[in-house]
């Protein structure tokens, strides 16, 4: 059994790998400042859930300061899962500064201090944010980077750092890009939360755009079950992997999928796009089926109906 830090491990994504590792039996520290970008009621329960399901700790702290990280891996860390950030592209390009500073900043204060402790291999979550503008779908990893927003330019710089510890630095890494998951526990902020809380209590939602942009959504299972295959491998030290679902769906068809699911009467209101959003996205995940072995196993029907029952209980 190995011990595992886990940055960002109170939010959405990091809470879910904490949880599947802490019920396998590692020995999981989970670093995180519980940011109030959104609730921090939901981040604290997220933490209970973890912090019962196994050997599992919380530490407050900030990844921008690099002495309290450095504190923290005292050399008996074996993994570190790099989950932290200020997620999210609008309230990047409302203030690009927060992004640059946890996203890049302080992927570079986890490297260094990672480094130093002798961690055998930082796992980093990034973003299709960082393809940007279109040349061809679906996205593969040679495929051009050229990010729309700050947040995509600041994962994009993340990733680089993690490339140039392994190759300068020889400390193994990997980044994953994330496709938009979804799931239990999901950040509020997010279209697929948005669309159903307000479905359920048949409130009118708002598109920005046409609605027929389109969105590889990944199913949070599926995520937490890439980033467990990378523990301990070598094959992907220094590389990027998409990790995505394959299919796309346009917002219009998921506001369709949702109504069904919700019986809801909501009713869809459509304003101008917002600056920074992707247009469209879909992952091509062969490097990940070859590399790991990835095989994303949820599709949205499933995926969103599994969401909806899941919001329903929280509603209640
Ligand atoms: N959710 C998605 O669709 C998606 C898609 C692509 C990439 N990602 C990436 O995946 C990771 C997790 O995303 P998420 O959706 O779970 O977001 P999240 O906001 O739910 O989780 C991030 C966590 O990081 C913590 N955090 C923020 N600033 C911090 C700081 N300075 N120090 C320590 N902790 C800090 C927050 O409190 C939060 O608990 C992020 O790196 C994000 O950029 C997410």
């Amino acid at each position: 059994m190995s011990k595992i830090v886990i940055t960002g491990g109170a939010g959405f994504i990091g809470s879910h790998i904490a949880e599947s590792f802490a019920k396998d039996g590692h020995e999981i520290v989970i670093v995180d400042n519980l940011d109030p970008y959104y609730s921090v009621d939901l981040k604290r329960r997220n933490l209970d859930i973890v912090l019962k399901s196994g050997d599992a700790t919380f530490i407050n702290a900030d990844v921008t300061d690099l002495e309290r990280i450095k504190e923290i891996f005292d050399g008996t860390v074996d993994y570190v899962y790099h989950e932290a950030a200020q997620a999210g592209v609008r309230i990047s390009v409302e203030d690009p500064f927060k992004p640059n500073r946890v996203n890049v900043l302080g992927t570079l204060n986890v490297l260094k201090a990672s480094l130093d402790s002798n961690v055998k291999k930082v796992i980093n979550a990034s973003s299709s944010s960082v393809y940007g503008k279109v040349k061809y779908l679906p996205f593969d990893e040679q495929h051009p980077t050229e990010p729309v927003s700050p947040y995509g330019v600041s994962k994009l710089a993340a990733e680089h750092y993690c490339r140039i510890f392994y190759e300068v630095y020889g400390l193994p890494t990997t980044s994953l890009r994330y496709f938009t998951v979804y799931g239990p526990r999901m950040r509020p902020d997010l279209a697929i939360s948005i669309f159903t809380r307000k479905m359920l209590v048949n409130e009118s939602i708002t598109v920005f755009g046409d609605g027929e942009q389109t969105r590889d959504f990944t199913y949070i299972d599926d995520v937490v079950e890439a980033n467990k295959r990378l523990l301990d491998n070598r094959v992907t030290d220094g590389k990027v992997l998409n990790i995505g679902s394959k299919n796309q769906i346009s917002v219009n068809d998921l506001i369709d999928n949702l109504r069904i699911i919700t019986c809801s009467s909501s009713e869809v209101k459509y304003v101008d796009a917002q600056k920074g959003d992707a247009e469209n996205t879909l992952s091509d995940v062969k490097l990940a089926q070859k590399l790991i072995g990835y095989e994303p196993i949820i599709n949205i029907n499933k995926g969103l109906r599994k969401f909806v029952d899941w919001c329903t209980l929280d509603i209640i």
